[in-house]
């Protein structure tokens, strides 16, 4: 191959010439370029570079409550599986037989004590361990040990009502991953909250672009205008420590415009503050995490190519919330699948115009699009191999809202 063909071939991603415009403090800094949400081979890399080496949101941890239960997930190209053992303790392994490799399991089930491969029927406990092998030593091979071929594991961690897995055994903890959130939430006590609803939908957009929508409320005005009229640009502030993700806060939340808010009974466990604010939760790569005082709202995002995605939108109430009418629920239910839709359609129209041709990074909004560019770091910090967990605003909350914040984040 001659040095032009080996230059046309190969990827700048994980260069830092690359992001240096992103790289730069947020007010010299420009939005990420097109290959990053309209290339294949950036997409691939990125598998391999943030979804294989991250801690990602798996599922919530409702969707391990049947007993028996069997999840398959992806972490990037990886096939992984999460299971409860018998005493209620979190598991996670490759997809992957110890005989000849053939996948497990294909979709999610429940499966009893013994995990069977479907191929010559080698079975696993819940441990992993391969506890029988069909006919295998009616004839004797050497050395054969069922305690050396147990199913490899995968690192596994459930915070809050969220699952997690990670591939890369020299990640940091998820406690040291999420640095300051557990403490910023731990009001909620998420962990006891159920499931109401899930909802899936496939989006024509970059999982991104999904992330960077939801982390900037410029486009509320235009985009959500009912939206508007109860979460007012001016309660918007930031709520970020150290930590993985990219954070906002709206307080107060509402006022007696719309019953959305109120018809449902707050978590009795929040303070004053958090019960008349939202939170709005990026969590690094792929979880949108709204936490209301009475429900909570979760998109995970599982990407499926360049420019699709598959949202698991999940609603979760608090304890003592489980009996709320449909009726009642219906109002939070329809307020979160209206902004859905009308997000949709915007982001969708955001990844067609990045991928046709003609655009160029533009410059960000420091007061709007600060999170954003958090973000486009921890993704560039990924990708050039140099992880870290960002540290948070060090100036006095807020840093961009207007007026006093009545209820900023205290821990207390
Ligand atoms: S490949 Fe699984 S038992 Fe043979
Ligand atoms: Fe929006």
């Amino acid at each position: 191959m001659t040095g032009e063909q080996e230059a046309s071939t190969s990827v700048p991603w994980t260069d830092d010439a690359f992001w240096a415009a992103t790289r730069q403090p947020i007010e010299d800094a420009s939005a990420m370029p097109a290959a990053c949400y309209a290339d294949q081979s950036f997409f691939d890399l990125e598998n391999e570079k943030v979804f294989e080496t991250a801690w990602v949101c798996v599922g919530t941890a409702n969707e391990l409550n049947a007993p028996g239960q069997v999840l398959v997930r992806k972490l990037g190209t990886r096939s992984v599986l999460l299971m409860r053992t018998e005493a209620g303790e979190l598991r996670g392994f490759y997809n992957s037989c110890r005989h000849r490799g053939t996948e497990l399991f294909a979709n999610d089930c429940t499966a009893g004590a013994t995990l069977r491969c479907p191929y010559h029927r080698w079975g696993y406990d819940r441990d992993g361990v391969l506890n029988t092998t069909p006919l295998f030593e009616e004839v004797a091979i050497n050395d054969f040990d069922p305690a050396d071929f147990s199913l490899h594991p995968v690192r596994t961690a459930q915070w809050g009502c969220l699952l997690f897995a990670c591939a890369d055994p020299n990640t940091v903890e998820l406690d040291e991953w999420f640095g300051d959130l557990t403490e910023r939430v731990a009001n909620y006590q998420l962990e006891n909250w159920s499931t109401r609803l899930e909802v899936d939908l496939e989006m024509n957009a970059n999982w991104k672009l999904i992330s960077e929508n939801y982390q900037e409320y410029y486009h509320v005005p235009w985009i959500h205008p009912e939206l508007a009229k109860v979460s007012r640009v001016a309660d918007h502030y930031r709520f970020q420590g150290p930590g993985m993700y990219c954070g906002q806060t709206t307080t107060p939340i509402t006022e007696s415009t719309r019953d959305d808010w109120t018809v449902m009974p707050k978590a009795v466990t929040l303070n004053e503050g958090e019960e008349v604010s939202g939170r709005f939760l990026a969590l690094f790569p792929n979880v949108l995490l709204s936490l209301l005082p009475n429900h909570a709202f979760v998109l995970r995002l599982e990407p499926l190519g360049t420019g699709k995605t598959r949202e698991h939108c999940t609603w979760l109430l608090p304890p003592g919330n489980e009996k709320i009418s449909d009726e009642d629920f219906a109002a939070t239910r329809d307020f979160w699948l209206d902004i859905n839709n009308e997000d949709i359609d915007i982001v969708e129209r955001n990844q067609r115009g990045i991928s046709q041709g003609g655009y160029t990074p533009g410059r960000l909004s420091p007061r709007f699009e600060e999170p954003l560019h958090r973000f486009y770091n921890m993704l560039a910090d990924h990708m050039t191999d140099t992880v870290r967990v960002p540290t948070g605003d060090t100036d006095a909350l807020p840093a961009y809202g207007e007026g006093t914040n009545p209820h900023p984040w205290t821990k207390n």
